[in-house]
C-alpha cells in the first residue's frame, strides 16, 4: 500500500514510500480508534522482528485509551509528552529482558526491543495509523505499577492512533511542532566517519 503524506522525508536517494512517509505526530484524534485486528497486526509485526540468537528478549504492556492501565501509563509520561500522548488510542510500553530468570544475560536486549518497535511502527503506517515513540517516561514508575521485575528494563512508551482531523481542536503548539521540517544528518556524517570525535 502506498501512503504519501506531506511529511514525507526529503531523501537524498529514493527509498520506499513507507519509510519516507512514516513520521511521529503529536496531534492525535482523541476519538480515534485502533481496531483489535490492527492491534493484533502491530504486535505480530513486533513479535516477528529479529533478535540476537532469536532470544526475543522483549515484552510489551499494551493499554487502550479509556482503561485504568492507559491512565497509569499516561501518569508516568513526562509532562510534555502527557499533554499530547493522552489522546492516542493505544499506548505500548516496550520492555527489554536484560537477563532470564536464571541470570543468563541477553546482551542485545535493548537493541532487540527497539527493533521490534521499529517493525511495529512500519506496520502501523501500512494500516494508516501513526506512532510516536517516547523515551521521556518514568520507566521505574511503570515497572512498579505493572509489577515488572528488576531483570527487565522499561525502554519506551509508543503512542499509536490516528491524526486529529482539522475539525478537532488540538493545542496549537502540537500543530506547530507537527508542521516543523523533518531533518536528518547527512550520510557523509554517519557512514565511515573520518573523525569519530
Ligand atoms: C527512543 C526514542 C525516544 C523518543 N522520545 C521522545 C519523547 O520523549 N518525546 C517526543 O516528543 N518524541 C520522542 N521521540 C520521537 C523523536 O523525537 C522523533 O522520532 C524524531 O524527532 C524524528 O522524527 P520523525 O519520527 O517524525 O521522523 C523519540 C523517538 C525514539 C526513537
Amino acid at each position: 500500500m502506498t501512503i504519501v503524506s506531506d511529511r514525507r522525508a526529503e531523501t537524498a536517494t529514493p527509498i520506499i514510500d513507507l519509510l519516507a512517509d512514516r513520521w511521529s505526530p503529536r496531534s492525535y484524534d482523541p476519538a480515534g480508534e485502533v481496531s483489535d485486528e490492527q492491534l493484533d497486526a502491530l504486535l505480530e509485526a513486533a513479535r516477528w522482528a529479529p533478535s540476537g540468537s532469536n532470544n526475543q528478549p522483549r515484552r510489551f504492556v499494551v493499554a487502550r485509551r479509556g482503561t485504568e492501565d492507559f491512565d497509569r501509563i499516561v501518569a508516568r509520561l513526562s509532562s510534555g509528552n502527557r499533554t499530547w500522548a493522552q489522546h492516542a488510542a493505544v499506548l505500548v510500553v516496550a520492555v527489554a529482558e536484560l537477563r532470564d530468570a536464571d541470570g543468563k544475560v541477553f546482551p542485545s536486549a535493548v537493541y532487540d526491543t527497539g527493533q521490534s518497535i521499529a517493525h511495529l511502527s512500519v506496520q502501523a503506517h501500512v494500516l494508516d495509523l501513526h506512532t510516536h515513540q517516547m523515551g521521556g517516561i518514568d520507566g521505574a514508575g511503570i515497572a512498579e505499577d505493572f509489577g515488572i521485575p528488576a531483570r527487565f528494563a522499561v525502554q519506551t512508551v509508543t503512542a499509536i492512533g490516528t491524526l486529529a482531523p482539522e475539525a478537532v481542536a488540538v493545542d496549537p503548539a502540537f500543530r506547530d511542532r507537527d508542521a516543523a521540517p523533518r531533518s536528518r544528518k547527512p550520510l557523509s556524517e554517519l557512514v565511515n566517519p573520518a573523525d569519530w570525535s
